[in-house]
């Protein structure tokens, strides 16, 4: 059984949202177990994450970067580097925001970067931007990646309650990534 954790902090529920997305697409794949983790769970031990085959993590953009809450805990993971202990696991990354952009590819090259530092592989989102409605692809809220996001999953919210933001794309979006780790993790020795 391989087991895929999902590390994740919101401000305000929508990128809860976002994470309990991609924890369904890893359980849906045969053999995989995954767990999700409020980031302050694991901010003191991080180590708990080193019975893990794959981590993959999210966080809003806050300010152009990753809420500091999570980057607290990566600060805090720096006694895991010490010893490598996540190298060679599988990670991904995820990230909602206000805007369209809001330069929320910068938080993406934040959480590869910082896979990257432990050793670990960093798996992409793998998905091209797709609609069942066809000719309507970039901004549909119900396309696959409609934000053409090729490093991780990103969802864009709106400043409304977490049942009408963000929307099912890009819920959908979240949980192909969760289901590609999961395969990866499968096939990953
Ligand atoms: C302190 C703060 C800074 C923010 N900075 C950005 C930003 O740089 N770009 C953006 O598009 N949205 C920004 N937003 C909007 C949030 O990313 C957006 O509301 C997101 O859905 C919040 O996710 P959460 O509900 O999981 O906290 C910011 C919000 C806050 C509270």
């Amino acid at each position: 059984m391989k087991k895929v954790a999902v590390v994740y902090h919101s401000g305000f529920g929508h990128t809860e949202v976002q994470a309990q997305a991609v924890v369904k697409g890893a359980r849906s794949v045969s053999g995989v177990t995954s767990n999700l983790f409020e980031v302050t769970q694991v901010t003191e031990k991080p180590e708990q994450l080193n019975a893990y085959d794959a981590i993959i993590f999210g966080a809003p953009t806050y300010m152009g970067s990753l809420s500091a809450p999570f980057k607290t805990f990566m600060d805090a993971s720096s006694k895991v580097w010490f010893n490598q202990g996540w190298k060679d696991k599988l990670a991904a990354g995820f990230t909602n925001s206000g805007s369209m952009s809001g330069d929320k590819l910068n938080s993406l090259i934040q959480l590869s970067t910082f896979s990257a530092q432990h050793g670990m592989l960093w798996v992409s989102l793998g998905q091209m931007n797709e609609s069942s409605e066809p000719g309507i692809t970039n901004g549909h809220p119900e396309a696959i990646n409609r934000i053409g996001s090729y490093l991780g999953a990103m969802a864009q919210s709106d400043n409304l309650p977490t049942n009408q933001t963000p929307p099912s794309g890009d819920l959908k979006t979240a949980e192909l990534l969760g289901k590609r780790v999961a395969e990866a993790a499968i096939r990953w020795q």
